[in-house]
């Protein structure tokens, strides 16, 4: 049967959409990426391959990360979204300790991966807030870096889930002797 309208609670509002074709309205075909991002000016959340093969769309749909690219709208009805304007403390505005962390290790560069990045992270870290490092690799499978910012993405995921490691280290080292 053919929904009349998409009840989503993003970022803690509820918002409801009726589907159609008419002004206004979300059309069928209409992603979740294309409402968040030209719907709803939520354009932390990028958009990039539209084929479910980069992540950097990537948002959190009733607790698991998902591309938004490939789902539609109305597919999502009922569900709650997390996007990355939804990670900072409602009340306090501090940022989620994954984006600090981020920031304290340097884990960009361009910054367009990282969003995406970032909500696959928190997703792990919100089902398990100690993921082994290989945890953590294997929930960042479908997330994809252009500027090669892995190795430090990786240090600041390590880092904040205490998983040792001197890669970084021996990384860093290799580096240096280049230059
Ligand atoms: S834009 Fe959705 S996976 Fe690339
Ligand atoms: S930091 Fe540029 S694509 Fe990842």
């Amino acid at each position: 049967m053919v929904k009349e309208s998409v009840n989503l609670t993003i970022n803690g509002q509820p918002y409801e959409f009726l589907v159609g074709e008419k002004f206004g309205m979300i059309p069928p075909s209409e992603t979740l990426v294309q409402t968040l991002r030209k719907r709803l000016e939520l354009t932390g959340t990028k958009e990039s391959c539209d084929e479910g093969a980069c992540g950097c769309c990537t948002v959190i749909k009733d607790g698991k990360a998902v591309t938004s690219c490939m789902i539609l709208t109305v597919e999502c009805d009922g569900s709650d979204i997390v996007t990355i304007e939804g990670l900072e403390d409602p009340v306090t505005h501090e940022l989620d300790p994954i984006q600090q962390k981020f920031i304290d290790c340097y884990a960009f560069q361009c910054g367009y991966c990282t969003p995406g990045i970032i909500m696959s992270a928190k997703a792990l870290f919100m089902a398990n807030p100690h993921p082994t490092g290989e945890e953590i690799r294997e929930a960042l499978a479908g997330n994809y870096c252009r500027c090669i910012s892995h190795y430090t993405v990786l240090e600041a995921l390590d880092k904040l889930a205490g998983v040792e490691s001197d890669q970084y280290e021996v990384v860093k080292e290799a580096h240096e002797e280049d230059e």
